[in-house]
């Protein structure tokens, strides 16, 4: 229907505001793109702009894919079915979705955009709660033992689909398939960071104290 897919639209504008990209030219005249791992998302923010800057693109890009994803609610029920039904929460996934490919592929900032790990958590918060609790949990042991920020948000997107499939609301199949989705996804957007990993080359991010080399 045009409500679905003006909501579908919706989602990918909001998904593409690149964050990192505005707040380091807004308040560091400083596009992140050009230093660091020249990614436009949270850690590089951090890494480039500092823990204030980082923060704030981190929540805001999880913002993007949690609003976008609950565009679901403004859609007539009468085209989505009851809220949690399997079609309410297909939805809520495909709007998620396009969010991040907004946020890959942004309309504003030349479609060269972040990796998508933010935004892709706003939408697993937006559906699934208590697996969304189990990635963040995931993701931060993975960071305080590694100090890797790309192989903790490689192991949190493993957990959605896990954790959907073994321990939170396995009546929803799409869930999973999603969250198979997210993996490959995650894989993708981090194939360079993969690369670093396995040569030992990937640089570490201190949450609590700076680097001394
Ligand atoms: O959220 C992206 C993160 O997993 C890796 O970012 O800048 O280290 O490539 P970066």
């Amino acid at each position: 229907t045009v409500y679905s897919l003006t909501a579908l639209l919706a989602a990918y504008l909001f998904g593409s505001i690149p964050t990192a990209v505005w707040l380091g030219q807004a308040f560091y005249g400083v596009d992140v793109r050009e230093y660091g791992s020249g990614n436009a998302g949270a850690t590089n923010t951090f890494r480039v702009l500092g823990k204030k800057a980082g923060i704030a693109v981190m929540l805001i890009d999880i913002a993007k894919g949690y609003t976008a994803t609950n565009l679901a609610y403004l859609i007539g029920m009468s085209v989505t079915g009851p809220q949690n039904s399997v079609v309410f929460v297909n939805y809520q996934l495909a709007l998620g979705v396009t969010a991040v490919m907004g946020h890959l592929f942004p309309i504003f900032a030349g479609f060269r955009g972040g990796k998508g790990v933010a935004t892709l958590f706003g939408m697993v918060l937006a559906v699934n709660f208590p697996a969304s609790m189990l990635c963040v949990l995931v993701f931060v042991v993975v960071l305080l033992i590694t100090k890797y920020v790309s192989l903790s948000s490689i192991c949190a997107g493993f957990t959605f689909p896990l954790s959907v499939v073994f321990l939170f609301q396995v009546s929803i199949k799409s869930e999973v398939l999603y969250g198979m989705c997210v993996c490959i996804l995650i894989l993708v957007t981090h194939q360079k960071n993969l690369e670093r990993l396995l040569k030992g080359k990937e640089s570490k991010v201190y949450l609590f104290k700076k680097k001394t080399n």
